[in-house]
Parts: C-alpha cells; sequence; structure tokens
C-alpha cells in the first residue's frame, strides 16, 4: 500500500461519553439509500435495527414502509415479495463493489508512526475516518502520471493501481493515494436532507459514514456504557479494599 492522505474528522459518538446522533444517522441513511446501495450492498443488517435505540431510531411503521420499497427472495415462495422488518439489507448490486456492513471497522485510516500504532492508541483506529476521506479524496490524476489513463484517482484510497511514472528511484511514491474503480459518488446536493441540513460533499459523507459506523457496531453505546460501569464499580472497589487493608493491618502498624 501506498501513502494516503487521511483526515481526521470528528464524530459526535468518539470519546468516552460520545453517542450516535440520531438525526446524522437517519442522514446517512438517506445517503446510504438514495446513493451507495446503487452498487453496494448491506447484507449483514437487518431492516429492523433501524428501529433499535441508540440507533436512527425509526418509529415501526417507518421502518415496514422503508423495507416494503424493497424485494428480497423468499427460498419457501420460490419467488420474490416486498421486503418484511425481518429481512436483511440486498447484497451488493455490483459485484466488484464490496458489502459496507462492517467496513467501518475492517479499514484503518491512522497508523504509524514507524510502525508503532501509536496514533490508533491515540485516535483510533480510523476506519470511519477513512471512509469520509475516500469519499472527499477525488482529484485529478497526479501531473506525474500519463495523462491518458481512463480512470479516477483517490489521494485516499492505497490499494489500487499506481502510475509507475510516479514512483521514484528508490521506489518510494512520490504523491499519495491510487486509481480506484468507484466513481466519486458524492457531487454535493445528492441528497435533499429533509431536516434541511447542509448537503455539501464533507456533511454527506461525513453523515453516511456515521451511519455505517453504527452499521457495523450497533452496539456501541451499551459497550461504553457497560465499559463505565465497570470502571464506576472498579474505583468503589479500590476504595473499600483500601479501608479494609488498613482495618485489618492497623494493630500491627
Ligand atoms: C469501493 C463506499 C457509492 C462502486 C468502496 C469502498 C467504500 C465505498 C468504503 C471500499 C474501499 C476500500 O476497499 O478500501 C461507498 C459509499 C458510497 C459508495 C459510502 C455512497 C456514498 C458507490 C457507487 C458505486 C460504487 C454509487 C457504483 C457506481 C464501488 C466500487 C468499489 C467501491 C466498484 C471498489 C473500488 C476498488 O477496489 O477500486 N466504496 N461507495 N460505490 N465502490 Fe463505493
Amino acid at each position: 500500500a501506498s501513502e494516503v492522505e487521511i483526515t481526521d474528522y470528528d464524530f459526535p459518538y468518539e470519546g468516552p461519553f460520545g453517542a450516535f446522533d440520531q438525526m446524522q444517522l437517519q442522514r446517512g441513511l438517506q445517503v446510504y439509500t438514495e446513493v451507495c446501495a446503487a452498487c453496494h450492498g448491506l447484507q449483514y443488517v437487518s431492516y429492523r435495527n433501524l428501529h433499535d435505540e441508540g440507533g436512527p431510531g425509526l418509529p415501526e411503521d417507518q421502518v415496514r414502509a422503508y423495507a416494503a420499497q424493497f424485494e428480497t427472495f423468499d427460498e419457501e415462495l420460490d419467488d420474490f415479495r416486498p421486503a418484511i422488518p425481518a429481512d436483511k439489507f440486498g447484497k451488493s448490486a455490483l459485484p466488484e463493489a464490496p458489502d459496507l456492513s462492517l467496513m467501518a471497522k475492517s479499514r484503518a485510516g491512522f497508523h504509524g508512526p514507524y510502525g508503532s500504532g501509536l496514533n490508533q492508541l491515540f485516535k483510533g483506529m480510523g476506519g470511519p475516518e477513512y471512509i469520509a476521506s475516500l469519499l472527499t479524496g477525488y482529484e485529478e490524476a497526479p501531473a506525474c502520471a500519463p495523462e491518458d489513463f481512463p480512470g479516477y484517482y483517490n489521494v485516499a484510497f492505497g490499494s489500487g493501481g499506481f502510475p509507475e511514472s510516479c514512483i521514484d528511484e528508490e521506489g518510494h511514491h512520490m504523491v499519495p493515494g491510487s486509481w480506484i474503480a468507484m466513481p466519486p459518488p458524492l457531487l454535493g446536493d445528492d441528497v435533499v436532507y429533509e431536516d434541511g441540513h447542509e448537503a455539501s460533499v464533507v456533511e454527506e459523507s461525513k453523515d453516511v459514514t456515521a451511519f455505517l459506523m453504527w452499521a457495523a457496531e450497533p452496539k456501541m453505546m451499551a459497550r461504553k456504557q457497560a465499559g463505565f460501569t465497570g470502571v464506576l464499580f472498579l474505583g468503589l472497589l479500590a476504595v473499600l479494599l483500601y479501608l479494609t487493608n488498613k482495618r485489618i493491618w492497623h494493630r500491627a502498624k
């Protein structure tokens, strides 16, 4: 993989007390549905999860209406029928487009320095930052690349083809990024948000990324809460053990 450019975007669910922003998840669902789903699938997520607390929190009737827009293949009927909340989002419509269910957890945005992994310790894995940077990372192919290459160039994507002419004598890549098979999916104002939120490329990217983070880790809020309770209990236990120790040994001191 080559050098890539990753922006450390801020998301509301970051930090020990962070939480998913319900409105942002709903906006992200809209971007996913209207743009990404044309090619990508979300095959491990069920429609009914859109109702879950801490997630997009759609009312049940809206989840039913949302699911009913799509068709799913029913093996018992041996035919297609409208989807119900218990069904899963579909598979990728385009075989080359990877499924996005776990994408936010399967990519890392931060590395190093020098292979130490310290950046991940301080900034997090950076899967969401990687996705948001990818969606905003389309640029003209670098000047050192051949002019006639038919394709898209992305400065956050490191695993695509890289122009030979941009590699120096020592084998280093002179510019970040690589070619990518995905055309720029977001150009700004691709959706009209119902809450009137700005639909710039950056905002749409952050919204759909937050939605994909929720899809990949829907129980993040419960996990943080359990962690916090655990730390609280351990703190209390430490105080009690200290006092117990003092009491048991007070005659020996
Ligand atoms: C790859 C996200 C829309 C086609 C990817 C990857 C992500 C992603 C995260 C994986 C990159 C990696 O492997 O590290 C999205 C999002 C979209 C969207 C969030 C909506 C905003 C689309 C659309 C198409 C598409 C509309 C089809 C026209 C592809 C293809 C790849 C890909 C073909 C494989 C790229 C390669 O390996 O060179 N996308 N995508 N995507 N996407 Fe999308």
